[in-house]
């Protein structure tokens, strides 16, 4: 299960993702918002990190103008590592080195193509269970 949100200025883009990810068969749960009327992003934030720390969704895709406000408020929640790509590079990377938990993107920065092959990058790419990358993530738990 994915759980995906996004502010207003993600909107749009979240839309076209959870499209993409039904027609690929993959679950998830739209946790808002519901329109372009401007909204406060960090409530979305918190949403899609309550369903990954219960464990209701596996991963969670964070979206709204830039992708940073959203990034920097999931990132202040324990258990929650969000990273903010807009190539395929980082998002395969912080899969395989970061673990990752959540994506965030920016709906005015990318365009819907390559915002969902950077979805599909995230979500077909494995931890790398190395253990340099299973200590450095480790160190960032411990100032949790
Ligand atoms: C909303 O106007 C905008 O500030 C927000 O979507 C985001 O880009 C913040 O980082």
């Amino acid at each position: 299960m994915i759980a995906i949100a996004s502010d207003h200025g993600g909107f749009t883009l979240k839309q076209e993702i959870i499209q993409h990810l039904k027609s690929k068969g993959i679950d998830c749960i739209d946790l808002g918002c519901n329109s372009l009327e401007s909204t406060d992003y960090p409530e979305y934030a918190k949403q899609v990190a309550k369903k990954i720390l219960s464990k209701e969704a596996t991963k969670g895709i964070l979206i709204c103008g830039t992708g940073i406000g959203i990034s920097i408020t999931a990132n202040k929640i324990k258990g929650i590592r969000c990273a903010l790509c807009h190539d395929l590079f980082s998002a395969k990377a912080t899969r395989e080195h970061n673990d990752a938990n959540i994506l965030a993107m920016g709906g005015r920065i990318i365009g819907p193509g390559l915002a969902i092959e950077i979805v599909n990058e995230f979500l077909d790419t494995e931890f790398s269970n190395d253990p340099r990358h299973i200590r450095r993530i480790s160190q960032i738990e411990e100032m949790d």
